[in-house]
């Protein structure tokens, strides 16, 4: 692993320089054939979610226990969270009982900013607000690496509810500065025109956006999130944007299929296509737990 990696936490992507990247990627990847001897034993983790989670959640367990870490116990939506107590006080108090690893999922976007400094321990950001979801960008990252070796010239094609999403805005930070293109696409209240000074071109005609795509990363509808309004209807959402076999044959042959999940089949994305020769999104979930065990190991050496 990396000898000059100095960050206690990771909080997002958009800070990270290319080197910061590459070094967890790699880190990730040299895990798959050789996972490294128990760096974690004596090591808390603590899980503070106060959204729902499948996939970061449990992969996130996986490799902590992997790493020889323990896990703790603690539910948010059980604990003293929902008394009123404030997330720092949380921290703190789970931190003398012994945390060493926060991993928080929170709904305001920016949370951790001012609370990682305040404690000792390692934070990491499992989702915040529509700010960012690094971990999820880099399990991205790791799963188009292991097919194409370098991003440098790679047309990455980001389809869907980019306005609510964490996981559009991290992929974007670190594809960019690894050398890909990145373009957005999806109808214009969830595209806006201004998110093109985030960085990534921007196209609302998805036959056009696919042609010549070396991957498509296909979001959600974050129902969850969206005020009234910003499509007409699910069907009518399908209809212009579902990403299906006959729109999947425009990019080049091969470009794989990649969904953050939970998907809502039949809405932006086909069964055909979820289920189809292209989709990389199970490989996805499986490299989420070796770049997870990459942060977690990597932060850890900067804690003091
Ligand atoms: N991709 C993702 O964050 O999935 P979960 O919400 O299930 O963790």
């Amino acid at each position: 692993m990396t000898k000059d990696w100095g960050l206690k936490d990771l909080l997002g992507l958009e800070r990270l320089s290319a080197a910061n990247i590459e070094a967890i990627l790699d880190a990730a990847a040299s895990f798959k054939n050789s996972p490294p001897k128990s760096p974690l034993a004596g090591r808390v983790v603590a899980f503070l979610f106060s959204e729902p989670s499948t996939r970061t959640r449990s992969s996130f367990e996986a490799a902590a226990r992997r790493l020889g870490a323990e896990v703790l116990g603690f539910s948010a939506a059980g604990s003293s969270l929902a008394k009123g107590e404030t997330l720092l006080d949380t921290m703190l108090n789970l931190e003398a009982i012994g945390v060493t690893h926060f991993i928080v999922r929170h709904e305001r976007s920016g949370v951790l900013e001012d609370l990682a400094p305040r404690v000792k321990a390692c934070v990491i950001n499992a989702g915040d607000g529509a700010h960012e979801h690094p971990t999820q960008a880099l399990l991205d990252l790791l799963t188009l690496r292991e097919r194409w070796g370098s991003f440098k010239g790679r047309k990455v094609l980001i389809l869907g509810d980019i306005r609510h999403s964490r996981v559009a805005r991290s992929n974007l930070f670190a594809l960019k500065k690894l050398g890909a293109k990145v373009v957005f696409c999806g109808p214009t209240p969830l595209v806006p025109d201004d998110f093109a000074a985030l960085g990534a071109a921007i196209e609302h005609d998805v036959d056009k956006a696919l042609k010549g795509a070396d991957a498509v990363n296909v979001l959600r509808l974050q129902l969850e999130r969206m005020e009234q309004g910003f499509v007409p209807s699910l069907a009518d959402y399908a209809l212009a944007y579902q990403l299906t076999p006959a729109r999947a044959a425009l990019m080049k042959p091969d470009a794989p299929v990649l969904h953050p999940g939970p998907m809502n089949r039949g809405v932006e994305i086909s069964s055909e296509v979820a289920d189809g020769p292209r989709s990389a999104i199970l490989d996805q979930v499986a490299n989420g737990v070796l770049a997870r065990m990459a942060v977690l190991a990597l932060c850890e050496r900067a804690r003091v």
